[in-house]
């Protein structure tokens, strides 16, 4: 079903892997609005599909094709004429390669050229010779995308919304593909993003979670502004909670620690991948800190910010990854005492140093290396829910599950699910903690 009535052809997006994702998609999505594309929920209604993909784990990029096979079974017989886009990171690495393997694709686009699809799918409809060729744009254009996007759509808006505010990441680590397809570390100007968080908020947004793949590294000379200073000007808006996402700890400095402490709007929850507990591990990583200093960094931001939650990610099984590394990583869980943590096998990727190396790690040991961290990192979630039963948290309200069932987050990011007559949403309401479990608390609203 077309869930908007007034528009005319149905769009169809799937988006795999990060939150960078669910914002490029729904950049795509607002895109696509003037030129009467409404969002619909299957494939069958769509006259485009684009599927977003992520290129990060081996995993991943299977995923598409089978996503592909079913798209293909599902349009069999239909008789309607559907355009596929692969879109992200898997198209921005493997580009014509797609095409040769699923030739049902229709176009490719990257990360970097997603603002040009109304003019690529206007000459792929426009072109009358009998052979289909698919349309393929991924080299990284000398325009800024953001300039090219519409302004941010008040439809369906949520209340808590991303806002992209850097790209691309100049770190290589020996795992990673994300240098190679996203391109260089890129700020966007302070003056485009102060634009877009009040057309957000213009839209009834009440939390904006800034995004980049090195958030922290975030800069701009001209207005002599680092990422400390874009939060404080942020929180000056008429906004209820800031967050932000992906950090990097070499990227953090003791003007953002202290910013923990001195920008009330600013929640008490960072995600600080450390990938690794040892430091041989790390070095292998090319991640250029050491276990301790990642703990130092952890220290400084409680003493300031006593009851931060921290997240992170773990790969287990990197090459050479010893049982002994492996333990260090296990230690590392209770050390820090995580809010919430991703872990992941380690995943060998095209181009990427880490894949060349040759004390590859046995898939059997990498299973049941992640078996054991995840439960190391179950027992961690459950410790630090378990300090919230029986206490009030401050819930900022995004939806109601069912009738008169609503969820919100607390200010440390968990999910919290309540009972109410009334509708809450968007508003912050007090709950007291009745229940909790590692990955949920649920409570009763205060009146
Ligand atoms: N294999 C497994 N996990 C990976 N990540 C990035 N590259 C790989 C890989 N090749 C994980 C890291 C990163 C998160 C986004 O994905 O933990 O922080
Ligand atoms: Fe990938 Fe490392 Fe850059 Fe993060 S910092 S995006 S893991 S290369």
């Amino acid at each position: 079903m077309n869930s908007n009535k007034n528009t005319h052809k149905g769009l169809y997006i799937k988006n795999f892997g990060c939150q960078m994702n669910v914002y490029d998609g729904d950049r795509m999505q607002e895109m696509m609005s003037p030129y009467d594309y409404g969002s619909v929920n299957s494939v069958e209604d769509a006259d485009l599909v684009i599927l977003n993909t992520c290129h990060i784990r081996e995993k991943a990029t299977e995923k598409i094709y089978s996503e592909l096979g079913r798209i293909k079974k599902s349009l069999a017989g239909k008789g309607r004429k559907t355009t596929i886009a692969v879109a992200g990171c898997v198209a921005q690495a493997e580009g014509k390669e797609l095409v040769k393997r699923a030739p049902i694709i229709d176009l490719v686009f990257g990360p970097l050229t997603y603002h040009h699809l109304p003019e690529i799918l206007k000459s792929f409809e426009n072109d009358k010779s009998k052979k289909k060729k698919a349309i393929i744009d991924i080299e990284p254009p000398d325009n800024d995308k953001f300039e090219k996007l519409p302004k941010r759509l008040k439809a369906n808006r949520n209340v808590s919304s991303f806002l992209s505010v850097q790209e691309g990441c100049d770190k290589f680590c020996t795992f990673c593909v994300v240098p190679y397809t996203r391109g260089v570390e890129t700020s966007r100007p302070y003056s485009e993003i102060k634009n877009e968080a009040l057309e957000l908020i213009d839209s009834g947004v009440k939390e904006i979670i800034l995004l980049g793949q090195n958030v922290n590294a975030w800069t701009n000379s001209y207005d002599k502004m680092d990422f400390a200073d874009l939060i404080y000007e942020l929180s000056l808006l008429d906004i209820k909670r800031i967050r932000f996402t992906t950090s990097h700890p070499n990227d953090m400095n003791e003007k953002l620690i202290t910013s923990y402490k001195d920008i009330k709007k600013l929640q008490p929850y960072l995600h600080l991948p450390i990938q690794s507990g040892s430091n041989e591990v790390l070095k292998n990583m090319n991640r250029n800190y050491s276990s301790s200093e990642y703990i130092d960094i952890i220290n400084e931001l409680k003493s300031v910010r006593p009851d931060i939650a921290i997240s992170g990610d773990f790969i287990v099984g990197f090459p050479g990854e010893t049982e002994e590394d492996f333990l260090k990583t296990q230690e590392i869980i209770s050390k820090i005492g995580y809010a919430h943590a991703y872990s992941f096998k380690y995943s060998p990727r095209p181009g990427t140093p880490a894949g060349q190396m040759e004390d590859q790690i046995e898939e059997k040991i990498k299973s049941e290396r992640l078996s054991r961290l995840q439960d190391e990192i179950k027992k961690s979630m459950y410790n630090f829910n378990k300090k919230f039963l029986n206490k009030n948290l401050p819930i900022l309200v995004e939806k109601e599950t069912s009738t008169n069932y609503f969820s919100g987050r607390s200010p440390y990011l968990q999910s919290v699910h309540f009972q109410s007559d009334n509708s809450c949403i968007g508003n912050i309401v007090e709950i007291k903690i009745t229940k909790v479990n590692e990955n949920s608390l649920s409570g009763e609203i205060l009146h």
